[in-house]
């Protein structure tokens, strides 16, 4: 079986990051699961489907044409062709990306397409159910956390980098709402595995959170 390490938890948390140092180090592939649910969004937006009407969004989510193209910058996120990294990173597409993935049908339609993610020689994947649902066989699943003023001034500071300008309070406001939307869902809502190990990175830097998964990776797969 294609061993895989599974990083949930709420938004802001620093998944992404932490899973993209991990692979690399490990030489695994990736899956950026979230990514799945804000291209859903993009493309209901583009094709002006109402983010509750569950009978279009299911096929979208389903045919959703996407590449996934390695670059010198990190992954390329092709829909329909066409260069959406940075769009679907805007905080209004991860609000949207919430309301979809709280749809039954949707997250049903997403699965295989997660699932066929866990290739040789290994796969991190990050999300919200992956230890959960998606690959509940996997050997690690870590489950990080951090207070929401914490991921709130690391978005903050992620965004003025790239010179966008944003208001601390509202992204603590707007990480509480989503993470409020994707806690109470009925279907995979956001919750640790009963097995996950547990991370509160709120005073934890990238490296030392980075080292930590890397050890207890160590000690399953060497
Ligand atoms: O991780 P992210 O912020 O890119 O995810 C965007 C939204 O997608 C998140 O608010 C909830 C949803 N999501 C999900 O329901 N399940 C996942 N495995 C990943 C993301």
């Amino acid at each position: 079986m294609i061993p895989v390490i599974t990083i949930d938890g709420p938004s802001g948390a620093g998944k992404g990051t932490i899973s993209q140092r991990v692979a690399e180090s490990l030489g695994w592939h990736m899956l950026d699961s979230g990514s799945l649910y804000r291209l859903t969004a993009l493309a209901a937006t583009l094709d002006d489907i109402g983010l509750d009407n569950e009978n279009a969004l299911t096929p979208l989510a389903a045919r959703l044409d996407v590449v996934f193209e390695p670059s010198t910058r990190g992954l390329r996120i092709l829909l329909r062709g066409k260069d959406v990294s940075e769009a679907i990173r805007a905080e209004e597409i991860g609000m949207k990306a919430s309301k979809v993935a709280a749809l039954p049908a949707v997250r049903a339609a997403l699965l295989t397409r997660q699932r066929d993610f866990a290739q040789a020689p290994g796969l991190v994947a990050d999300g919200r159910d992956m230890g959960t649902t998606v690959f509940p066989q996997a050997k690690l699943k870590v489950f990080m956390t951090a207070s929401a003023e914490a991921r709130a001034e690391r978005r903050y500071k992620q965004l003025m980098e790239k010179g966008i300008s944003a208001s601390l309070p509202a992204l603590v406001a707007d990480l509480k709402a989503r993470d409020e939307q994707d806690s109470n869902r009925s279907v995979s809502p956001l919750k640790p595995a009963s097995d996950a190990i547990f991370l509160d990175t709120t005073t934890m830097g990238i490296d030392e959170v980075t080292e930590r998964v890397l050890a207890e990776a160590r000690k399953i797969y060497r």
